[in-house]
């Protein structure tokens, strides 16, 4: 059995390709849509119709989106990969689920996830929402919204991915611009706990320089052979 625990973060850019905006950068979802509005509390309070008309999009959009080579290269290193491989992701998409990975650390939610507000149950959600929807659990009406994370919440499962990051000798960060905390803060994390650090992504990000490796390309194209030679030298 291999020490190695590879520690993966994955940002929009391993979903672009599948068809998935990004958030920043040409063509990104901030670019024309405020952000202030549609991914805050404050937005959702002021105007909730706003917000569940935008998240009811992008959940019903999954239905027409296929996971690509990327989230494939990934859920095979996870597979057979001799050590342990600790995948977190900030994407809201289930592609990574899609493309065969058996564990994946949704930090920032799930849209196909919905989160109650007057008994903070969350459920399997796969269609639209609304101001008249009913929580399944508890009843309340009006109470539910996606169970996505917006700026000024804390990030899920915060406490597991401190426990993984005890252990991490790689860091891989594939396909974020690295501009969103607490993920920004891992990079640094994994690096003075002595871990080796590798960068997948379309061009240089304002952190790239910070990598041990840094990778430029696509990482649909980069990522399949990336794995496959890990693999080879992992197994012999
Ligand atoms: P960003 O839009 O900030 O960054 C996407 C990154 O993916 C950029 O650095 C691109 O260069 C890169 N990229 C695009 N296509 C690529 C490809 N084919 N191969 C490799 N890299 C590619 O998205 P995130 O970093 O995921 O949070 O954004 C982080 C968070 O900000 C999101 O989870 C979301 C957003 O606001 C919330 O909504 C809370």
């Amino acid at each position: 059995m291999s020490n190695e625990h590879i520690i993966i973060l994955t940002g929009a850019g391993v979903s672009a390709p599948s068809g998935l905006s990004t958030f920043r950068g040409a063509g990104g979802v901030w670019r024309d849509h405020d952000v202030m509005k549609l991914a805050t509390p404050e937005g959702f309070a002021a105007d909730p119709d706003l917000v569940h008309t935008f998240y009811n999009d992008r959940r019903a959009n999954l239905a027409r989106v296929e996971p690509n080579a990327a989230h494939k290269a990934i859920a095979k290193l996870q597979v057979d990969c001799p050590g342990r491989v600790t995948l977190i992701t900030q994407n809201v998409d289930d592609l990574h689920e899609r493309g065969g990975s058996p564990d994946v650390i949704h930090m920032h939610g799930s849209l196909l996830q919905g989160l109650c507000m007057a008994c903070d149950a969350r459920m399997l959600w796969t269609g639209d929402m609304n101001r008249r929807s009913a929580c399944p659990k508890c009843g309340a009406v009006g109470s539910m919204r996606p169970d996505v994370v917006w700026f000024g919440e804390i990030p899920h499962f915060m406490d597991r991915i401190a426990d993984a990051m005890e252990t991490v000798t790689t860091f891989i960060s594939i396909g974020t611009s690295g501009e969103v905390y607490p993920a920004a803060n891992f990079l640094s994390e994994a690096k003075s706990l002595g871990a080796y650090t590798l960068e997948f992504n379309l061009e240089p990000s304002a952190r790239s320089g910070k990598f041990h490796e840094s990778h430029m390309g696509p990482c649909e194209d980069l990522l399949p052979k990336f794995v496959e030679d890990k693999l080879y030298w992992s197994l012999g």
